[in-house]
């Protein structure tokens, strides 16, 4: 199976080296396992991961890519395995200490996330950028007032930024899960049953566990 993904997205994926490791790379490797088949990864950016997927280009998207009822529209997703949120990320010395302040701010987003859309939404100035990183630097550098992203990616990134600090209060609520094209109903079948073995019998929790992040199931 080809898997596109794009690995600036720890605990989730990254890069070791020129290795992709992270939490969904172990999912997935437990699934191809049960499946019987061979994983290989294509990376790219965010933004072209589902455009790349849809189109038939690669068999599945991976990439903490959360499922919106816009996105079913275009793709197919397995059932989700992780709830995850967004949260806002801004410099020690701010005086955003709540969502309520992002009122009138500029936000940095990453292209084609759902950070960008709530953040649109929502009215904030927002500065999108196809790189996580340089969606991350915009803060750390001064170019805008808080950076937006997924929660546990934001705990795991700002802990190497200096001076960036994750606010409490979270934004959303977003399943995660993996992408298919339309219309690929046995391979997201055969996908579900194999996900809900291992989160059944507690194996996706304990991949969480092994990367320090809490356990969120996904609702039923
Ligand atoms: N969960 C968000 C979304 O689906 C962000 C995903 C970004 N992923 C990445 N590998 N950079 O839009």
């Amino acid at each position: 199976l080809t898997v596109a993904t794009s690995p600036d997205f720890p605990p989730f994926e990254s890069l070791d080296g020129d290795r992709i490791v992270g939490i969904e790379v172990d999912i997935l490797e437990k699934i191809a396992e049960t499946l019987g088949v061979e994983i290989k990864f294509e990376q790219m950016d965010f933004d072209s991961v589902l455009p790349g997927v849809q189109a038939g280009k690669f068999d599945v998207g991976m990439s903490g890519i959360t499922v919106t009822a816009e996105r079913e529209k275009n793709a197919d997703f397995t059932d989700p395995y992780f709830m995850a949120a967004q949260a806002i990320v801004v410099m020690e010395d701010s005086d955003i200490t709540c969502k309520a302040d992002l009122e009138g701010k500029s936000v940095s987003v990453q292209t084609g996330t759902t950070a960008e859309s709530y953040c649109m939404e929502n009215g904030y100035d927002v500065q999108a950028f196809q790189a996580n990183n340089d969606a991350a630097s915009a803060l750390t550098s001064g170019k805008v007032d808080a950076w937006v992203v997924d929660n546990e990616v934001a705990v795991a990134l700002a802990a190497e930024l200096d001076g960036a600090v994750v606010l409490d209060e979270a934004m959303t609520s977003e399943p995660y899960a993996f992408a298919f094209a339309k219309g690929s109903d046995t391979l997201v079948a055969a996908f579900n049953d194999a996900l809900k073995a291992l989160i059944d019998d507690g194996t996706v929790e304990a991949i969480f566990e092994e990367y320090g992040v809490p356990y969120v199931a996904p609702e039923k």
